[in-house]
């Protein structure tokens, strides 16, 4: 299993190194512009494997794409990142470029890659990767919920004073503060739902302080976070690689499901060698739905400036 990482800054250099010490791949290729960087990184990480037992073995490249030849899935983490008070819709002019010409240097070396997006703004940056490859659907994901909902577990464990592995929550819709849509309704701690522990006052705060997390770790960081990104694409990367049928909400082109079409944006997908193998349907409330169709709507009008 060979795996791409475009962009070895803060997101794919962590990317890197979760999957490398997850020991599932055999070899990971990290590409970045920036002379020597990559190589750097890669080192640095290739350093770590006697300490921390892993036989992956991570290259890194200056944007020779020669070295990513026959890729089984690439991760696009190339781009700027926001910094504080900025939103991820205004990182699009410089990212579009970036995204657009990485996936067709990418698919020109690995022709059946599956694509993972993740600069921002990603649902948006994933609509421009379809339409800039024309894949199938199947084969270009959006890394956002993955990360977000552990953001709610994580907030849900805070407010339930509970282990975040007790706890089970979804977000959905679009990967962007106002769009961001937390499940509060279907969240569990072992199976019982979490409004048996906490007030309905807490769960609606929960759900406030996890659509602003990302936002929340700009403040605090200055740039935007790693640690929880890199783990969220790793756990998508081996999904597909060990073909787990793991339910994780990505970024999928739509087509009709939840009301929506030419549109990508977070739902619960199954992952698996192929991919997305299935998109998940499941029931929304009216105010849900509501909340799914302004979030979609906040989509078309970023998508609308490509
Ligand atoms: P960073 O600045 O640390 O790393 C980005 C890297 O991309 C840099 O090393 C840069 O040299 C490289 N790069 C720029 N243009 C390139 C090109 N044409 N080819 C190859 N490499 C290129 O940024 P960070 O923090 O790693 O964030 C990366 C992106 O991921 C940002 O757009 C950020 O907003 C996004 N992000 C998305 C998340 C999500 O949940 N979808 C979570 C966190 C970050």
């Amino acid at each position: 299993m060979k795996v791409t990482v475009v962009g070895a800054g803060a997101v794919g250099a962590s990317c890197a190194e979760y999957i490398a010490m997850k020991n599932f791949a055999s070899e990971v290729v990290l590409v970045d512009i920036k002379e020597g960087y990559a190589e750097g990184k890669a080192m640095d990480l290739m350093q770590c494997a006697s300490l921390n037992g892993f036989d992956t073995k991570i290259t890194g490249s200056t944007s020779d794409y020669s070295k990513t030849a026959g890729s089984d899935i690439a991760v696009i983490t190339s781009g700027i990142p926001r910094k504080p008070g900025m939103t991820r819709e205004e990182l699009i002019g410089i990212n579009a470029g970036i995204v657009k010409s990485v996936s067709e240097s990418l698919l020109k070396e690995s022709p059946n890659v599956i694509i993972i997006v993740v600069s921002n703004p990603m649902d948006t940056m994933t609509y421009l990767v379809h339409k800039t490859t024309g894949l199938p659907m199947n084969r270009i994901i959006g890394m956002g919920g993955a990360l977000d909902s552990a953001r709610f577990r994580y907030r849900l464990s805070e407010a339930m004073d509970c282990p975040a592995s007790d706890v089970k929550g979804m977000v959905i819709a679009a990967h962007s503060d106002k769009g961001m849509l937390p499940l509060t309704r279907l969240a569990v701690r072992n199976g019982v739902p979490a409004s048996k522990f906490i007030s309905e006052d807490r769960l609606n705060q929960v759900a406030e302080d996890t659509k602003v997390g990302g936002a929340t770790l700009t403040g605090l960081l200055g740039t935007s976070a790693w640690y929880a990104p890199g783990a969220a694409v790793s756990t998508i990367v081996q999904a597909i690689a060990c073909d787990q049928k793991k339910m994780i909400p990505c970024s999928t082109m739509l087509s009709g499901q939840y009301g929506e079409s030419d549109i990508c944006m977070g739902v619960p997908v199954i992952l698996g060698r192929n991919g997305i193998e299935k998109i998940v349907e499941i029931d929304l409330n009216e105010a849900e739905k509501a909340k799914f169709a302004e979030s979609a709507e906040a989509v078309r009008k970023v998508n609308a400036t490509l």
